[in-house]
C-alpha cells in the first residue's frame, strides 16, 4: 500500500472485519488487572496470535478493493520497525476467536496521560469493558473512560468488577459499585450496560461460571461478548454516506470511487450526490476485487462506478440526495484534549474528518466539562485530558453529520501541524448557521489590479526574534530604503498594534496567539491592498508564524529571523524590561519565563550581534529581490 501511516493501516484493518466481528476495548489501569484479564481471554480462547492474524487476513480478502489494500506483512513490519526505533506502541490490537465469534481487542496503556491512546482504540470499537478493582471501587479514571467511550459513541459497556476474590466475593460490594456506576453511566446514551463480577486471576465469570459467586444471575463475561448484538445498529439504517478514499482509474475506460461505506447502503441504480458540489449522479456498478455486488452497506469497502463524469476528489463524500450532510466551515463540537501542551483558541491545527483534511482552529471555548460531576465550568483553554464544548472554524468547508446521528461522519481529530501528533478528538454537534450566510464578496478591483497600480508585488516581511534583538530597528531601515525606491509600504509593530487593535491582550500564551492571529489578518488585508508590509513581533510560536504564512499565497511571506543571544539582548535592554523581568516585576517575559521557538527554516537568518543594522537591512533587500517582490 502506497500511502498511509500505521495508524491509518490499523484503522482500515480494524474496520475491515466482517460484521459479526466484535471490536472491543478494555479500559482500566494495570493495577485493575487489565493485562490479567486480556491474558485470560487470550489463553482460554486457545488461539495463537499469529494464527489469529492469518484468520483476519483471509477475512479481509473477501472484502473487495479497499480491503485488499490491507497488507499484513507491512503491518507487522511497521510494528517491528517501531520497536527497533524505540517508538512505543500506543494501541495493541489482538485478534482471537472462540467457536461462536471473532474478536478484535484494542489494548491501551492505562496511565492517565494516555487518554489519547484510549480514544484511538475506542474510535473503532463496538463495546468497552470498564474494569474496576472491587476494593477501590469507582475512580476518577473510571468516569473519564466511561465518558470517552460515550464520546466515541461506543454503544455497549461492560462494567467488569474485578478482584472479587479480594472482597470475599461479596454480593453487596458488587451491587454497591454497580449502583454507583449506573448513576453516572445512565445518562450517557449507551444501548446496554452489563455488570459482571469477575476474578481475572482465577478465571471466575470469564469463561466459566464462578462457584464462589453463584449469586450472580447475569451472563459470564464471555457469554455476553459472544451474544451482544451490534449488527442491527444505526449505521445501516442511516442515509447513505461514503467518504471517497481514492479515485480508482487503472485505465481510460474505468473510473471508480473507492472507500468504506460509513453509513446506510447502496444499490446499482441509486441516486447519489457529491456532498461538496451538490452534483448528482447514479450508481452504475458496485465493484469489489472478485465480483460486482447487488448491494453494499455500512462497513463494506467498495468501489462505486457512476453513470456520468463528475468531479470528485479524495476527501469528498458521496451521499443520499434525500438526506444530505451539512457542509460548513463553522461548527460547534465537543472536544477531548489529549496533548501535554494546552489548547489555545486561535491556533491553527489540522482537522481530519474521514478523508477530509483542512487547517482549522478553535474560535471560542464555550465551556469546560467537569469529568467528575459532568457539570459545565468556565475556562479559556483546555489542558491534557480536559473536555470542552467549543466552536471551530476550518479553512475549507467539510461535510459532516451531527455526531449524535452518525459517529463515522460526525467525528474528527485535530493534529499538531509541527509534531504531527493527534492533539484532540472531537464530535461535531451542529453547524453554525451564520457560516453559510456570510459569503466572500467578489470585488471588481482585486489584488492584482491594486498592485499593478503601484507597480509592485505585495508581500509580508515578517521579523521575529527576542525583545531587543533588533527587529524594529532593521524593519525601520528596510522600510526607509523601500520608500526611497518609490515602493508602497506599511509597517506593523507592537507600538501601533498593542496600543490600539490589540490593547485588550497581554502576554499569556493564549493572548500572544490571538495577538499574532489578528496581526496576520491585518497584514493579509494589506497584501490584498497591494502593499509590502513589514511586521515586527516577537511572535514566539512556530504555529502562529505558519498560520500567517498560510494566509497569503506562496512567495508572499518572507520570514526574517532577527537573531541575537539572550545575553546581548539583556545588555542592550532598550526599554529596561529585562531588568524588570529579572527583578520579577514582569511575568511571562520571552526568553525568561516564556518560551521562544526559533524558526527552523526562515527565508533569512540575520545575526545582529555580528553585523550592523545597516548591513542586515541590505540583506533583507537582497531577499526581496531574490523573491521577485522588487526588481
Ligand atoms: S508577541 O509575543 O505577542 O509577539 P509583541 O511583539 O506583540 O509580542 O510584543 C512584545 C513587546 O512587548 C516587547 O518588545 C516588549 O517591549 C513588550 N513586553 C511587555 N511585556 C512583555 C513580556 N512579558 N514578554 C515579551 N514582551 C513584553
Amino acid at each position: 500500500m502506497a500511502d498511509g501511516t500505521r495508524a491509518e493501516v490499523m484503522e482500515r484493518l480494524t474496520k475491515a472485519g466482517e460484521r459479526g466481528v466484535l471490536r472491543f476495548i478494555t479500559c482500566g489501569s494495570v493495577d485493575d488487572g487489565k493485562s490479567t484479564l486480556i491474558g485470560r481471554l487470550l489463553f482460554d480462547s486457545k488461539l495463537l496470535f499469529e494464527d489469529q492474524i492469518k484468520v483476519l487476513e483471509r477475512d479481509s480478502k473477501t472484502h473487495g478493493t479497499a480491503g485488499d489494500d490491507i497488507d499484513f506483512a507491512l503491518l507487522l513490519d511497521g510494528l517491528e520497525a517501531e520497536r527497533e526505533q524505540g517508538i512505543t506502541i500506543d494501541v495493541a490490537y489482538r485478534f482471537f476467536n472462540t467457536e461462536k465469534r471473532k474478536f478484535i481487542t484494542a489494548d491501551t496503556p492505562g496511565h492517565e496521560q494516555y487518554t489519547r491512546n484510549m480514544a484511538t482504540g475506542a474510535s473503532t470499537a463496538d463495546l468497552a469493558i470498564i474494569l474496576v478493582d472491587a476494593r477501590k471501587g469507582m475512580l476518577p479514571q473510571t468516569k473519564r473512560h466511561t465518558y470517552i467511550a460515550s464520546m466515541m459513541n461506543i454503544r455497549h459497556v461492560v462494567l467488569a468488577v474485578n478482584k472479587m476474590d479480594l472482597v470475599e466475593h461479596s454480593r453487596s460490594r458488587f451491587h454497591e459499585i454497580v449502583s454507583e456506576y449506573l448513576k453516572i453511566a445512565e445518562g450517557l446514551g449507551f444501548n446496554s450496560i452489563t455488570p459482571v463480577p469477575i476474578s481475572a486471576r482465577y478465571g471466575d465469570n470469564i469463561f466459566q461460571r464462578s462457584e464462589a459467586m453463584s449469586w450472580h444471575d447475569g451472563p459470564t463475561l464471555m457469554e455476553h461478548l459472544e451474544a451482544v448484538d451490534t449488527l442491527a445498529e444505526d449505521e445501516a439504517n442511516f442515509p447513505f454516506r461514503m467518504p471517497v478514499q481514492w479515485v480508482n482509474r487503472p485505465n481510460l475506460d474505468f473510473r471508480g470511487f473507492a472507500g468504506t461505506i460509513a453509513a446506510g447502503s447502496v444499490k446499482p441504480g441509486d441516486d447519489v450526490l457529491v456532498a461538496h458540489s451538490g452534483k448528482p449522479a447514479q450508481v452504475k456498478r458496485i465493484v469489489t476485487a472478485d465480483r460486482d455486488l447487488e448491494e453494499a452497506s455500512a462497513g463494506q469497502a467498495v468501489t462505486l462506478v457512476l453513470d456520468r463524469e463528475v468531479d470528485i476528489a479524495r476527501g469528498d463524500m458521496l451521499v443520499d440526495p434525500q438526506a444530505r450532510p451539512e457542509v460548513s466551515s463553522q461548527f460547534a463540537a465537543e472536544i477531548l484534549w489529549m496533548a501535554e501542551e494546552e489548547m489555545l483558541p486561535g491556533r491553527s491545527y489540522l482537522l481530519k474528518a474521514g478523508g477530509q483534511v483542512t487547517p482549522a482552529s478553535v474560535t471560542t471555548l464555550k465551556h469546560k466539562l467537569n469529568i467528575n460531576t459532568f457539570e459545565k465550568e468556565p475556562g479559556k483553554s483546555l489542558k491534557l485530558n480536559e473536555i470542552g464544548v467549543c466552536t471551530l472554524s476550518s479553512s475549507k468547508p467539510i461535510a459532516f453529520d451531527s455526531y449524535k446521528d452518525q459517529r463515522e461522519t460526525g467525528s474528527f481529530i485535530l493534529i499538531d501541524r509541527f509534531t504531527n501528533q493527534t492533539v484532540a478528538a472531537g464530535m461535531i454537534e451542529f453547524s453554525l448557521r451564520r457560516a453559510s450566510n456570510v459569503h466572500t464578496h467578489a470585488m471588481d478591483v482585486n489584488k492584482e489590479r491594486r498592485s499593478d497600480l503601484k507597480s509592485q508585488k505585495p508581500g509580508i516581511l515578517w521579523f521575529t526574534g527576542l525583545s531587543g534583538a533588533g527587529k524594529s530597528t532593521v524593519a525601520n531601515l528596510v522600510e526607509r530604503k523601500l520608500a526611497e525606491a518609490g515602493r508602497h509600504t506599511y509597517s506593523l509593530d507592537g507600538d501601533n498594534v498593542r496600543h490600539g487593535l490589540n490593547r485588550d491582550l497581554g502576554f499569556t500564551d493564549a493572548d500572544r496567539v490571538e495577538n499574532i492571529r489578528r496581526i496576520g489578518e491585518v497584514a493579509r488585508l494589506m497584501v490584498d491592498a497591494g502593499l509590502i508590509v513589514t511586521c515586527s513581533f516577537i511572535s514566539p510560536f512556530r504555529s502562529e508564524r505558519q498560520m500567517v504564512r498560510d494566509l497569503v499565497e506562496d512567495g508572499e511571506f518572507i520570514e526574517v529571523f532577527v537573531d541575537a543571544p539572550l545575553e546581548v539582548c539583556m545588555e542592550r535592554d532598550p526599554k529596561g524590561l529585562y531588568k524588570k523581568a529579572q527583578a520579577g516585576e514582569i511575568k511571562n517575559f520571552t526568553g525568561f519565563d516564556s518560551p521562544y521557538e526559533a524558526p527552523e527554516s526562515p527565508e533569512l537568518h540575520i545575526k545582529t550581534a555580528e553585523m550592523s543594522a545597516e548591513a542586515a537591512a541590505e540583506e533583507v533587500i537582497e531577499q526581496l529581490i531574490a523573491h521577485g517582490l522588487i526588481g
